[in-house]
């Protein structure tokens, strides 16, 4: 018995010796497989960053994203990147009020929207929510005709040739060739890091910076008039509405492309409701609206005071029984939200 003992020890710390000295070789195969986790500092303002399962955050996922974004290789000219029609410094859109930058010139149907708190788009992507989640949303204007008109196939392909890009995807997401799956997944990564939340506004809410009186006062109607629809910390709820900016909506261009969300839903009171946009750095993204008919910010504020147009999808927001139509505004009141908007613009996210 006693021999049976020391075998059973000596085994033991055998096989303690082996994994020992497997060890050093485990902590290789780990460098080599495993992309870097990445976490985005958001302030305590801010909800916590919504990322899916199956693709976490990584430094290397999060680079080849961008390096992406920014790649004309995407469409089918050569011409075109992502980044060609969303400019960082107007919050990543393009400044047009339809925009002719894609690969045809022909006018795109509607207003290149800003980029920015993607990761909370929770109800869906694009002015009518079409698109459920970033990771399927990059094959839409890549496949687009008068976007990048190319084909998912091909720029699989073409990046496949690339060495550097193929060392990339692998560094990122593994496997040894350029995946459609991997190249959704990095434009995914890169647009989620596409946090503003280091305006004046957020100073504020940090305790780092104090508003002015009239600021304040600018604030305080975004809550009571806005809201909930531009809602603090988002200045959005991500929801569609129709805020009157028309009587009637029953143009069939590109299948109803101008009904709104009613194009997805086919549900009535979403016949002209298009999502809500963000106020954040709104002094620097003009035009406004989803075709971008609206000029500047003094005209968007004289739409709510005096424009807004009644129909039965009208938000209830704006069609308050026994109130006149719309949301009234003294000229006090929108020099106040002038001087509140100005606050939500974030010179850092600009700047990337
Ligand atoms: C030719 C200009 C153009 C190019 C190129 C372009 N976009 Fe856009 N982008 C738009 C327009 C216009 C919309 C609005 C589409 C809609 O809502 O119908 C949009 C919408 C979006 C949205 C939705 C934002 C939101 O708030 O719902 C995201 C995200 C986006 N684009 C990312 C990209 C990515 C990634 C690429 C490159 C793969 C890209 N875009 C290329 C013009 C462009
Ligand atoms: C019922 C919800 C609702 C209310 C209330 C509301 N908005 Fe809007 N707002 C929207 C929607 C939806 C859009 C986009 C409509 C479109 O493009 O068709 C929008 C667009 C805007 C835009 C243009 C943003 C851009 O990037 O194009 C600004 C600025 C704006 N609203 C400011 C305000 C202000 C200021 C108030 C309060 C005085 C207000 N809104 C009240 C829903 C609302």
């Amino acid at each position: 018995m006693a021999l049976i003992n020391v075998r059973a020890i000596l085994g033991w710390s055998f096989l303690c010796f082996w994994v020992a000295s497997c060890n050093p070789l485990k902590d290789t195969e780990q460098v080599v497989a495993g992309p870097t986790p990445l976490s985005i500092p958001l302030p305590a303002h801010l909800p916590a960053m919504p990322i899916p399962s199956g693709n976490p955050l990584t430094v290397e996922g999060v680079a080849l994203g961008k390096q992406l974004f920014n790649d004309p290789i995407l469409s089918i000219n050569n011409r075109v990147s992502c980044g060609t029609c969303h400019l960082p410094n107007i919050g990543f859109a393009d400044g047009q009020a339809l925009s002719t930058l894609g690969v045809t010139g022909v006018r795109l149907p509607r207003h290149t929207p800003t980029l920015q708190n993607l990761a909370w788009h929770n109800a869906g992507l694009f002015w009518d929510g079409g698109v459920r989640n970033l990771e399927s949303l990059s094959a839409a204007p890549i496949q687009e005709h008068d976007e990048m008109g190319q084909n998912m196939i091909v720029v699989v392909n073409l990046l496949n040739r690339s060495g550097d890009y193929k060392a990339k995807f692998r560094k990122a997401f593994g496997g040894d060739s350029v995946t459609q799956s991997g190249l959704l997944k990095a434009l995914a990564q890169y647009m989620r890091t596409l946090v503003s939340a280091d305006s004046k506004y957020d100073q504020y809410r940090a305790g780092k910076a104090m508003l002015t009186a009239q600021e304040l006062d600018g604030l305080q109607i975004v809550t009571t008039k806005c809201s909930p629809c531009h809602e603090a910390p988002f200045f959005t709820d991500h929801l569609f509405h129709n805020n009157g900016l028309q009587a009637v909506y029953n143009d069939p261009y590109k299948e109803g492309i101008r009904m709104g969300r009613y194009r997805i839903t086919f549900f009535e009171p979403d016949r002209g409701a298009f999502k809500t946009p963000t106020l954040r750095n709104i002094m620097v993204s003009a035009p406004y609206m989803h075709d971008g008919r609206i000029a500047d910010i003094d005209a968007v504020l004289e739409h709510y005071n005096s424009q807004v147009q009644e129909s039965p999808s009208l938000d209830t927001l704006l069609n308050k029984p026994a109130q006149p139509i719309g949301i009234p505004l003294s000229t006090t009141e929108k020099a106040a939200l002038k001087a509140f908007f100005a606050t939500l613009t974030d010179p850092a996210f600009l700047a990337q």
